[in-house]
């Protein structure tokens, strides 16, 4: 038997909690796994809340990331005992995820934990990390440099936003943090950001061009923000949109593409090829100031994962919750 947060829907409605579940369970897959950490994301909260349409059936065990060992294997690829790392690829949607002790995949989806990662640092970056590292990553091939001027990083406290922020600092550029919580300014200046503004000067309705500001931007919001994000963007800026906080809508004008060839980059995690994961992680083991993840996380036990979803939707949670899945 083993633990698994696991959400069920009936004509009374959706709900999550922590169950015992049997080894014969779990969905088909080549590689079965101790799970050790998982995370909370953002989606993972659509999941548990069931706020968002995330879960594609049911009943369903959310948690889009894991981190464990191999506990067996029929792929080539992995055997008994290898430290693997999960991001994505619709687990914890479509098919049973990491908010567990065990988890069984298909292979193809797992890397090796990342050299010089523990199980737990690895899920404090988890999928928003490693996002705002594609996010980074997305910039820079564009040409974005630090000695181009600000880069603006939205939903600043999330966890793509305090990554992208403490990345972005830590390679040179000045980054100015959009957040709603000005009671979160030093947080965010202890990560890298120079300059804090206000989430409400980007959240509504905006005209189709403003005074260029931004040489580059992630945004984690969507909506407005990113209407308004490239409309401010300087010319032949990018700005790397990865994100929907706010709302899935995009209520913008083609001004600021056709007019100042500001190129807005779609970025996915979520079914990104194995090789750009690799390179992705290689470079947060890189780029990234490790004592930060102290400061960004904090860890909780699987069955208090599902009370912080609540929060995590309401837009309390700060920076990322590191779920232990075996307490
Ligand atoms: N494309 C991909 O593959 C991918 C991967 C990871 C995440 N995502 C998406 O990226 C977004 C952020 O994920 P996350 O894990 O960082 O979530 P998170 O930890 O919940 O952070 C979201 C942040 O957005 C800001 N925010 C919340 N509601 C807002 C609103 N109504 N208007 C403006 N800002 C708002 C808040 O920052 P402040 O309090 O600082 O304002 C909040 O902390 C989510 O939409 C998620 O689905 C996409």
């Amino acid at each position: 038997m083993f633990n698994a947060i696991v959400i069920d829907k009936d004509e009374q409605g959706q709900r999550a909690a922590v169950q015992a579940l049997d080894e014969s369970q779990l969905p088909a897959g080549d590689v079965t796994i101790d799970v050790a950490y998982s995370t909370l994301n953002y989606k993972d909260g659509l999941a548990i809340t069931g706020k968002g349409p995330v879960v594609r059936s049911f009943p369903m065990v959310p948690g889009i990331d894991l981190a464990g060992t191999v506990h067996s294997s029929e792929h080539p690829d992995f055997k008994v005992g290898d430290a693997v790392l999960l991001n994505g690829w619709g687990v914890g949607e479509g098919h049973w995820g990491g908010l567990a002790q065990k988890a069984r995949l298909n292979g193809d989806w797992l890397i090796p934990l990342p050299k010089g990662f523990t199980a737990a640092e690895a899920m404090a970056i988890g999928t928003a990390g490693y996002t705002a590292m594609l996010c980074v990553i997305a910039l820079e091939r564009h040409g974005v440099t630090p000695d181009q001027g600000e880069v603006l990083v939205t939903g600043a406290n999330g966890g793509v936003g305090s990554f992208a922020i403490a990345l972005l600092a830590k390679l040179g550029y000045h980054v100015v943090a959009s957040t709603g919580r000005s009671s979160e300014h030093e947080y965010l200046k202890r990560l890298g950001a120079r300059d804090i503004i206000d989430r409400e000067s980007l959240s509504a309705p905006g005209k189709p061009l403003g005074k260029e500001r931004w040489a580059g931007a992630v945004d984690s919001v969507g909506s407005h923000t990113l209407a308004n994000v490239c409309a401010t963007t300087r010319y032949h800026g990018a700005v790397a949109a990865c994100g929907l906080a706010q709302g899935m809508d995009f209520p913008g004008s083609v001004a600021p593409f056709i007019l100042r060839g500001v190129s807005l980059l779609g970025i996915d995690s979520v079914k990104r090829p194995k090789a750009d994961r690799i390179e992705a992680w290689n470079r947060l083991a890189h780029d990234l100031d490790r004592d930060l993840l102290a400061v960004i996380s904090q860890e909780v036990g699987l069955s208090q994962a599902v009370q912080m979803a609540d929060q995590l939707m309401t837009g309390s949670v700060r920076g990322r919750v590191v779920v232990d899945v075996n307490r």
